[in-house]
């Protein structure tokens, strides 16, 4: 496209005034037309849909991301101060303050999760710095839910994917968990707490995110999915599937271990039957066993599914399979669907990592979860999309630093082939953090893009007695549930000592000291290594030259971190040792906190290949010529925009897989050399304004060419869209770049200009622009470019019809974009119920042949003689009328103190007077069962309900008692 045709769309797009929605066709030309050529924007236009919906993989499972209600901060209400209030405090359904069923959450917000409210937070220099200067602090979420009556019987889990960071979880009053990690799932059987039909069901969960677990940042809040699992009463257990492929004496099976549980009244018959089917749907095998499962107890079903012989899965060719476990028993049924990969992984202490007997180097990166924008709050299609990013660049392998990531990103793993170093957080093996590492175990052992869990990152005590006892411990818990993958502790030291945990693993893990890998390895020639972390480099995004008053680092890969070393030099000790497996370059993403080695006003690291939005830096092209085979790639830093340097030197970096690189500077050939894949090729060239070109050449033939333009000022803004198009599942984001370009249409690598937006049909969830050193909100609908480039991200919110959006900075012309919402289908989910207050829970006094005087009440202590009854509560019939009062308090809501309401007991059975504060407000004079309802004045504090029964037949609150404001 010429530079003409760029500039009359984007000067035509936006007249003024009312916006007209756009054709999503005609928009996607210009998103076509908006393809950056410039390699500073590589992979960052429209990639489609694909790899990244999930399918469910388990059909019982309904979302709860919808509805929930916040409150930032504690909320701390006075203890107990009566006896009776104390009695009352510690019983079962009986939470007080904010962890109350009826604690009025009115006026909280309500929000979508993933949610992590630390990313709302400004910049505070007093605030930790490791966790990014952001306070923390603590916060409350509630929900309220409903169940089908049919539901009744079955077993209920509530399913946290991770909370930051320590938790207490409530259910309808009564603590059902507490957790001090945000990195596990948090499993919460609330089978025996539920209510069905009318009743309002209530999570009430404080987090407690002053606790840290590392030293990055850990965000804050319900930061992944939660969901409601409702199964039959005798059902496969979470994570109670086992059923990883083995090759056995040259044939490949998936021995299958499916863990039963049971919340039935007595023993039942189940029958388990497993269908394996290849990545087209076609049965491959089928097994079944039955199994007798006793009451509130588990069991387990054991059976191999033969395998054949199954395509392989491997990082270039990521096939899945699928196990599709079903249950069966008189009660109903349950089933589970499983991906699972047929690979064989071996580290191999002379040749390295060895995937189905092949060698394939670990090219690694080490990721921390956050992204620009929502912090630790990641959607699904975001996290997909970074790992999209890293495919791009070569990257095969992943380590969770230092920590279990999402359910979904194992998922996204598997389908899109990375191998996975999992890692455990917590090192010590004491019994909590043991369940945290079981658990860990137990949730990825069937995913095959994981190859090795390492039990811990850089230890003080791994060169001691004590360290190595732990680590025997954490790895026989980690073999006793997965025999088939190594274990290994990503060690700083004590490589050498008499006494460290590499004498207790699988594999080596080595962070940094590559200068120790020769002799490590000759002393051990029977112990697999693999460089567990390194690099280490330091790159400010599109900075050619250091700062250090601005805290700027070039990003010519020139400094490194004093135990790190540059991409390049990190990397050429890796590769020229077969028997080092690989690495995992610190890190892929920059991330939010440990800002090093600059500290205040800087706020996120300076470590990524890509920034935190995902933009990419010199590293990028660097590892892209390292990591990618069979593809020439070629890159050129820096770019070509250097106003006020004419006829001055300029280094160049050029980097490329392929033997010889050409520079060419407007045409005219400037230098030509051999290429080092490594180290790349570096130039100098005299500047001037143009066009700049490396040529990658193969047998003396171009192979690939980067280019770069020099821009003019910046006359227009332009949005890319990453995605062509959304789901209108209700959870699909797509990030945005928004950068300027000259009246060429050339993009303008310098440009500042702080742009606001504007989304119709999508909500703007964060931006960002990966400066290290901004302190703009990541959550405002405004952001500045940093040196020519932000991004906003934005969920779809209808389930079909467009996301537009407008982008606006002062003296450019503006830019829109839309991207279609196709209808697609929404994960089951259970809609929240509105607040309301119910009166649940009150004191029935002994039954009186006299009408009592309803300024009865029990004597404070008496927890005896009046009873406790929650509606719907009747009496059972009696041969004679009997009086009896009910008492209760009103229900603490803002509103109805400040403007009253009314009461409805929505069925009463029994004569009835109702009183409020001493003054007699209704009468029911008929005892056939019936509502009965009065007004109730502001500040109402209390009620008291006189019924009378009828010979024969029940009395009493037979449903519901609401006080409607
Ligand atoms: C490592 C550590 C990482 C990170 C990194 C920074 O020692 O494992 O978490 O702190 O240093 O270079």
């Amino acid at each position: 496209m010429t530079g003409m045709r760029r500039r009359e769309l984007l000067g035509g797009a936006l007249a003024a005034g009312a916006l007209p929605l756009l054709d999503p066709a005609a928009s996607l030309a210009r998103g076509a037309a908006a393809e950056p050529e410039s390699p500073l924007l590589h992979g960052l236009g429209p990639r489609g849909d694909a790899p990244w919906f999930l399918p469910q993989p388990d059909p019982s499972r309904w979302l709860l991301d919808e509805g929930w209600r916040f409150h930032e901060g504690d909320i701390v209400v006075p203890p107990p101060a009566s006896h009776h209030e104390t009695y009352l405090s510690v019983k079962a359904g009986n939470a007080r303050g904010a962890a109350a069923v009826d604690w009025d959450d009115s006026d909280w917000p309500v929000l979508r999760l993933p949610h992590d409210w630390a990313s709302a937070q400004p910049f505070v220099r007093e605030a930790n710095v490791s966790q990014g200067y952001r306070p923390r602090g603590k916060g409350w979420y509630r929900r309220t839910f409903r169940l089908d009556p049919a539901d009744r019987g079955k077993k209920l889990e509530l399913q946290f994917g991770g909370i930051a960071t320590a938790c207490t979880i409530w259910f309808n009053g009564s603590i059902v968990a507490r957790n001090t990690s945000a990195y596990n799932a948090v499993l919460v059987d609330i089978t025996p707490f539920a209510r069905f039909g009318d009743a309002d069901n209530v999570i009430a969960v404080r987090v407690d995110a002053d606790a840290m677990e590392g030293w990055w940042y850990e965000g804050a809040g319900l930061y992944r999915h939660v969901w409601l699992a409702k199964r039959s009463p005798v059902c496969i257990a979470t994570d109670g599937v086992h059923c990883d492929p083995r090759l056995v004496d040259g044939r490949w099976q998936v021995p299958l271990a499916v863990t039963l549980e049971s919340v039935a009244g007595e023993a039942r018959i189940v029958s388990v039957a497993a269908v394996l089917r290849d990545g087209e749907g076609r049965e491959i095998a089928r097994g079944a066993v039955r199994v007798s499962v006793g009451p509130l107890a588990s069991a387990e079903a054991r059976f191999v599914l033969p395998a054949g012989e199954p395509r392989l899965w491997s990082v270039v060719d990521p096939a899945l399979y699928e196990v599709e476990v079903t249950l069966d028993g008189p009660d109903g049924a349950d089933a589970r669907r499983i991906p699972i990969g047929f690979r064989t992984v071996r580290f191999d202490a002379q040749r390295g990592f060895l995937l189905n007997g092949q060698p394939v180097k670990l090219k690694g990166v080490c990721l921390h979860q956050d992204h620009a924008g929502v912090g630790i709050g990641v959607p699904d299609a975001l996290l997909a999309w970074r790992l999209l990013r890293l495919k791009d660049l070569g990257c095969n392998a992943i380590r969770c630093s230092h920590n279990a990531q999402a359910e979904e990103f194992y998922a996204l793993c598997d389908r899109m082939g990375f191998l996975v170093m999992d890692e455990n957080r917590v090192f010590n093996p004491a019994p909590e953090n043991m369940a945290q590492l079981e658990w860990l175990v137990r949730a990825h052992r069937n995913h095959p893009c994981v190859v090795l869990w390492s039990v811990f990152n850089e230890e003080p005590m791994q060169g001691t007695p004590e360290g190595v006892e732990m680590v025997r411990r954490m790895r026989a818990a980690v073999r006793a549930l997965d025999d088939s993958r190594p274990v290994t502790a990503a060690m700083n030291g004590a490589f050498h000592d008499p006494v460290n945990v590499s004498q207790v693993v699988d594999v080596a893990g080595f962070n940094y000291y590559p200068g120790d890998y020769d002799r490590f390895h000759a002393a051990h020639p029977d112990l697999p290594l693999t460089s567990s972390e390194d690099t280490s480099a330091y790159m400010t995004r599109g900075a050619y030259a250091d700062d250090p008053q601005r805290h700027v680092i070039s990003s010519m890969d020139r400094e490194a971190a004093g135990w790190g070393a540059t991409h390049r030099q990190a990397w050429r000790e890796i590769a020229r040792r077969p028997f080092v497996a690989g690495g995992f370059v610190w890190t892929g993403f920059d991330y939010h906190g440990e800002p090093t080695p600059y500290a205040w006003p800087t706020i996120a690291s300076f470590f990524g290949i890509l920034d935190l939005c995902g933009f990419a830096k010199t590293a990028y092209d660097i590892r892209r010529a390292q990591w990618i085979d069979g593809q020439p790639v070629v890159g050129i830093a820096p770019h070509w925009t250097w106003p006020g340097r004419e006829g001055q030197e300029i280094d160049i970096l050029v980097t490329s897989n392929a033997e010889q690189v050409r520079l060419r500077m407007n045409g005219e050939v400037i230098g030509e050399k051999p290429c080092d894949r490594i180290m790349g090729a570096e130039f100098k060239a005299i500047y001037r304004p143009g066009v700049i070109a490396a040529e990658a050449l193969q047998g003396g033939k171009v192979v690939a060419r980067a280019v770069h333009r020099t821009a003019g000022p910046a006359v227009a803004l332009r949005l890319t869209a990453t995605r062509r198009d959304l789901r209108g599942d209700g959870e699909d984001v797509a990030a945005f770049t928004v950068d300027t370009v000259d009246a060429k249409g050339v993009h303008v690598p310098l440009a500042d200009a702080r742009v606001t937006f504007r989304t119709w049909g999508g909500t703007l969830i964060g931006v960002g622009n990966g400066d290290p050193n901004c302190h703009e909100s990541e959550k405002a609908p405004e952001r500045s470019l940093f040196n020519g480039l932000a991004q906003l991200i934005v969920r779809a919110d209808a389930r079909e019809g467009q996301v537009l959006i407008e982008a606006r900075a002062a003296g450019l012309v503006p830019a829109r974009i839309a991207v279609p919402v196709r209808a697609a289908m929404r994960p089951p989910a259970i809609a929240p119920q509105p607040p309301r207050a119910t009166i649940a829970e009150l004191r029935c006094s002994p039954a009186y042949v006299e009408r009592p005087d309803p300024a009865l009440r029990p004597a404070d202590g008496d927890n005896n003689l009046w009873s406790f009854v929650r509606t719907p509560w009747t009496a059972a019939p009696e041969p004679e009328a009997r009086w009896r009062i009910y008492r209760a308090a009103v229900p603490a809501r803002r509103a109805l103190v400040r403007q009253g309401g009314r009461l409805l007991f929505e069925r009463l059975a029994g004569v009835a007077e109702l009183w409020v504060d001493g003054v007699l407000l209704a009468r029911k004079a008929d005892a056939a069962p019936a509502p009965l309802a009065a007004p109730l004045p502001p500040g109402a504090r209390e009620i008291a309900l006189l019924v009378r029964s009828s010979p024969g037949v029940p009395s009493g609150i037979a449903g519901a008692v609401l006080a409607e404001v």
